[in-house]
């Protein structure tokens, strides 16, 4: 394996464990996380091998097979750490007097950019290996809270827990439908090919930044809406019709988006218990449109992405995660491929933008040792 390679040539000695964490795909479920309710995301078989083994001072050396320089990054402390560092750093930084330093060598594969999680594959691998090193005995849900914590109050990005539970808990061949309140899951059985039928992940190629900006303000207006309505979270809006007459504007929109959302996620899971996915391609185009039009964190590009994909004979598409760029998702029949992906190529071409990247979106694997 390369990634134990370049940890024997740069820390001179094995690894004591390798673990593999992937990146996710959301089927449907889009900021509903931070507001309790439920999401159905995948694993996508691109992710993150870390390579650790644990030191008795607190060093950190750290390498990545992606970064431009061939030698590791040594840090005295925590504070020290900068850019992607940041995300192994924070999980050591919130396990606290629970691990000591560590040589740690990651190779990642998930596409950069493209909004499939790529920071919550590399939390997670870490998180999993030093678990397992230090005996700590988490379960998975708990090194996603870990991966999710480290996010939050190392990086300083509000995530919810989605990323980290798809990419702790997912398996094989099955969605994870997650209830973000309870923390309860289930692993749902996504067997498209046996009804001919593909996830396209349409990769934008555009991101707007939204960490700092556009996120967490969607996040601020659906906590402000909760206080207004009396209820600590959006998730408990039972009446939406009488909710929305107490809301204005912004939040009004925001709450719509989130309550529908969620009811979105219970219904393609029943139509997938049901054996009939070809049916959930209409609440996937609903998805869209709502966080297009009531949420607001949609793009161009992933609006022209997902008309395209819908003309070209997509069952159903939508934008897929943060929003403000990043990927789209079709769900497409076999036979429909080559004219999907045809028709929003020409799209763009058409618009002189910078031609889409396609990606099978094959449910895979959460997070596993590989020693
Ligand atoms: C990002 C966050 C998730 C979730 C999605 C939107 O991926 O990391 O926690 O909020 O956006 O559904």
């Amino acid at each position: 394996m390369r990634v134990v390679e370049a940890f024997r040539t740069a820390f001179g000695a094995d690894p004591a464990t390798v673990w593999r964490a992937p990146g996710r795909v959301n089927l449907i479920g889009e900021h509903t996380d931070y507001n309790d309710g439920f999401v159905l995301p995948f694993a996508v078989p691109w992710g993150v091998t870390a390579a650790v083994s644990p030191r008795d001072d607190r060093t950190i050396r750290l390498l990545s097979l992606q970064a431009p320089s061939p030698e590791p990054v040594v840090l005295a402390s925590p504070e020290q750490a900068e850019g992607w560092t940041r995300y192994v750093v924070g999980v050591l930084a919130v396990l606290g007097d629970r691990v000591r330093g560590a040589d740690i060598a990651v190779d990642g594969d998930v596409p950069q950019g493209a909004g499939l999680s790529s920071s919550a594959a590399l939390e997670v691998s870490v998180a999993c290996a030093l678990n397992e090193l230090h005996g700590l005995g988490l379960s998975p849900m708990e090194v996603a809270l870990l991966g999710r914590r480290a996010e939050n109050e190392f990086v300083g990005m509000p995530c919810g827990i989605m990323d980290q539970a798809a990419s702790a808990l997912c398996r094989e061949g099955h969605a994870l439908f997650l209830d973000c309140r309870t923390l309860g899951s289930r692993n749902v059985p996504l067997d498209l090919a046996a009804h001919g039928l593909r996830v396209l992940i349409i990769d934008t190629g555009v991101h707007h930044e939204h960490a700092g900006g556009g996120y967490a303000k969607r996040r601020a207006e659906c906590e402000s809406a909760a206080r207004t309505l009396g209820v600590p979270a959006l998730r408990d809006v039972t009446d939406l019709g009488a909710a929305l007459a107490r809301l204005r504007g912004d939040e009004r929109r925001r709450v719509e988006h989130v309550v529908t959302e969620s009811h979105r996620v219970e219904a393609v899971v029943g139509l997938l218990r049901a054996d009939r996915p070809l049916d959930i391609g209409a609440l996937l185009n609903a998805s869209h449109l709502s966080l297009r039009d009531k949420y607001e964190v949609s793009s161009p590009e992933l609006d022209v992405a997902v008309e395209a994909a819908v003309r070209g004979g997509a069952r159903g598409a939508r934008m897929t995660g943060g929003g403000f760029g990043g990927s789209a998702i079709a769900l497409v029949a076999e036979d429909r491929l080559n004219a999907v992906r045809q028709a929003v190529t020409s799209a763009y071409a058409e618009r002189s933008w910078e031609p889409p990247r396609f990606l099978p979106a094959i449910p895979s694997p959460g997070a596993h040792p590989l020693t």
